[in-house]
């Protein structure tokens, strides 16, 4: 299917546009879930296929039909920092119309994660993580971090491709009651987080925005003894998905 061009001229043709995805793991979740993957290398072509049927028999075909096997001096050269797997491929990035079409539908079944104004690239990545494990609707961020810098999709092992991520301004969030997080807020052991929740968190550095919190209908704590300030971005939204899979809403928690 690829057989036409090498895989080099492949590589070079999508490499400004395209989403490097670094290593087995992150090209297995892009391709489970549906990502466009015009081009894959490996250093060894039998070895990755082992390791797929392994590990990822339901995406073993595909992986065969689209690995090309490359010089290591070949694969090194194609991205940043060689991955132990050997395997590095490129994605289409899925266009913004789309993803702001999946974060505007309704009735949502899902929340949306906000990010207002996150400092930390690697918190990002963990964050989209956590939202394609519990089938979050999407991640939107606000600021200037690119959710899509690579960084942010080597943390976000592939899963990019399994929730909607997009930065959008605090003025045009998704609709749907807005609960944000914040030490002061009211303990979250006594609400329901509903599956049309938008659930906003603030930045490392400084917290929620004031515009964000003039726009939300709930604060909302985690609980944490009264000496400790406040708990890592990622690790508050890992709890605050849980609560909502956890509570009676989580009609969509997987
Ligand atoms: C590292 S904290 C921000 C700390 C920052 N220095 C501040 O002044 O708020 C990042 C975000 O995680 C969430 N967070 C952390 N601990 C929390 C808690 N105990 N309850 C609710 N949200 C929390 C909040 O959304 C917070 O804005």
């Amino acid at each position: 299917m690829h057989g036409m061009t090498d895989p080099l001229t492949r590589w070079r043709a999508h490499a400004d546009a395209g989403v490097l995805l670094d290593g087995f793991h992150a090209l297995k979740h892009a391709l489970r879930f549906g990502a466009e993957v015009p081009v894959a290398v490996t250093t060894d072509r039998a070895a990755t296929l082992v390791l797929a049927e392994e590990l990822a028999g339901d995406v073993r075909d595909a992986l065969d039909a689209l690995l090309t096997q490359v010089p290591a001096e070949t694969y090194a050269s194609l991205v940043p920092r060689p991955h132990p797997t050997g395997v590095a491929a490129l994605a289409v990035r899925p266009s913004r119309t789309a993803n702001l079409r999946t974060l505007a539908r309704t009735p949502r079944t899902a929340p949306v994660v906000v990010l207002d104004n996150p400092r930390n690239l690697g918190n990002a990545g963990a964050v989209i993580r956590l939202a394609a494990g519990f089938g979050a609707t999407g991640v939107v961020t606000t600021g200037t971090l690119d959710p899509w810098h690579p960084t942010v999709v080597r943390g976000g092992a592939g899963l990019h491709f399994a929730t909607a991520v997009e930065r959008l301004g605090v003025d045009e969030l998704p609709t749907g009651p807005l609960f944000a997080l914040d030490p002061e807020g009211m303990d979250i052991r006594g609400t329901e987080l509903p599956d049309d929740a938008v659930l906003a968190f603030g930045s490392e550095r400084s917290g929620l925005s004031a515009e964000l919190r003039a726009r939300a209908d709930h604060l909302l704590a985690l609980p944490m003894r009264p000496q400790v300030s406040s708990y890592n971005l990622a690790t508050s939204v890992a709890m605050t998905l849980y609560h909502w899979s956890a509570t009676g809403g989580a009609h969509g928690a997987p």
